[in-house]
């Protein structure tokens, strides 16, 4: 099939790589031509694991192909995936400028049938927009095409995003539509075992999955750091009550690890997203708006514990930080735990020493060259002369820790744990004391 994707983006460059990989002729469009200069030389703009393989590969072979080209775009496929950015606006709606920009150029180029299908997270009723802009557009230049819109979610996380393309719990396609799902199945058709996952449904309701997808994970994990602060004041370890509840399948182990909080591209821009669709329609939705605050509280609590450690006194001191993308195996930031620690930090005039396996480009991105931040080049070098140390992500790489060499390097014996990596008792013998998420309040003093 003949495939082109609106954007190389996340979305857009794995989705296209996967498509390429299994047969389809794919050609993905973006407006910025220096991207797509990049990508045609085979360096991916992102980090993903094996995503430059795919693309180097697929480009190769003559599967996949980048253009800046729109009227060859719209020409070229059948199927026109849109799978550009929508960022929130200042009321935390989804700004759809990019996939209504995008809508304009297929009605504008388009002279054969087209099925427009929308990848981009949107909200309930863009489908609908969609296809009113299009047929707009058509009206407007007297031609009278047929053409079909539908929604088509992706549910890939950062740093498994080829293995959940392909090995995916459901592929959702909204339409009412029967030739289009004889497409969409010929489409997903190469990938023998998500034939039997293909979920078609309506419009909206494909439109609604995906947020309540993302919300209902979002609210376990608030849940589970609710439960976390409630475990620490009572002085119960929440590690236990985790097995404990997650042993009943109704309830299950997956998402309900606590933590210093929930960041990415996906979760707070949906929760805080779909809060104002239910607004729009004069839905007051009080457990997405509470989901949310627990949330913003939590990646406090790492700079709330830091502050207890040192009775408020943390100017001038220097605190190590093991991790700063909002997850492993990712180099992305955004909405990360370790920036709002940071900036707190910052603010009260402490100095950061960090380290990450690959975000620490990203970070310079972000912030610049600072005198209250260092990026170190091992997890070692961080704590050289650090007076505390805080993990804000579990990368593997900081599971196993020497800590009679960790106290030995601190100025203080503080270590506030963002993941629970740690065994306590471990920690404490080493007369650390250490400040985890939920492990009882006894817990924080050494033996
Ligand atoms: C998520 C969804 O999982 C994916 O289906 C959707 O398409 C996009 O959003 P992603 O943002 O890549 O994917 O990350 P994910 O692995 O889901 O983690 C999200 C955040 O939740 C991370 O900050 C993680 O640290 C946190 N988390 C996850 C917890 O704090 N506890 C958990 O038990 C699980």
């Amino acid at each position: 099939m003949k495939i082109t994707i609106f954007g190389t983006g996340y979305v857009g460059l794995v989705t296209g790589a996967c498509l390429a990989d299994v047969g389809h002729d794919v050609l993905c469009m973006d407006v910025d031509a220096d991207k797509v200069a990049r990508l045609e030389a085979g360096d991916i703009p992102i980090y993903e694991p094996g995503l430059e393989e795919l693309v180097t590969h697929n480009t190769a072979s003559g599967r996949l192909s980048f253009t800046t080209d729109a009227a060859r775009a719209v020409e070229f496929g059948t199927l026109q995936f849109i799978a550009v950015g929508t960022p929130p606006d200042e009321d935390g709606s989804a700004d759809l400028q990019y996939v209504l920009s995008v809508a304009r150029t297929i009605g504008q180029h388009m002279n054969d049938f087209k099925v427009v299908i929308d990848k981009s997270t949107v909200p309930v009723g863009t489908a609908d927009r969609v296809r009113h802009t299009i047929g707009e557009v058509l009206e407007q230049r007297g031609a009278s095409l047929e053409f079909e819109v539908c929604s088509n979610p992706e549910f890939l996380k950062e740093g498994a995003a080829i293995e959940d393309f392909s090995h995916g719990a459901r592929i959702v396609v909204g339409t009412d539509s029967e030739r289009v799902r004889e497409l969409m199945r010929d489409c997903y058709g190469p990938y023998i075992r998500l034939q039997e996952k293909l979920m078609f449904m309506d419009v909206r309701a494909a439109e609604l999955t995906k947020y309540a997808a993302n919300a209902m994970l979002a609210t376990k994990i608030s849940f589970m750091n609710e439960i976390a602060n409630l475990a620490e004041r009572l002085g119960a370890d929440v590690e236990q009550v985790r097995r404990g509840i997650g042993s009943d399948p109704r309830i299950g182990y997956h998402f309900i690890y606590p933590g210093c909080g929930y960041g990415g591209s996906c979760f707070p821009k949906d929760v805080r997203a779909l809060t104002r669709t239910a607004g729009d329609v004069d839905y007051q939705a009080e457990l997405l708006s509470a989901v949310e605050g627990v949330n913003q509280r939590q990646k406090q609590t790492l700079f709330d514990k830091l502050e207890r450690a040192f009775d408020g006194d943390l100017a001038g001191r220097t605190i190590a930080v093991w991790g700063l993308s909002f997850k492993p195996n990712t180099d992305d930031m955004r909405d990360a735990p370790s920036r709002l620690l940071m900036e707190s930090l910052w603010r009260v005039g402490a100095r950061v020493r960090a380290f990450d396996p690959e975000a620490m480009d990203e970070c310079r991105r972000i912030y610049g060259q600072r005198d209250d931040l260092t990026l170190a080049e091992t997890r070692e070098a961080a704590v050289e002369g650090a007076d505390a140390l805080v993990i804000c992500t579990e990368w593997k790489v900081f599971r196993m820790v020497d800590f009679d060499w960790l106290k030995d390097q601190l100025g203080m014996p503080v270590v506030v744990d963002g993941r629970n990596l740690y065994n306590p008792e471990t920690v404490r013998r080493a007369g650390l004391m250490y400040y985890a998420v939920g492990r009882g309040d006894s817990l924080h003093q050494p033996v």
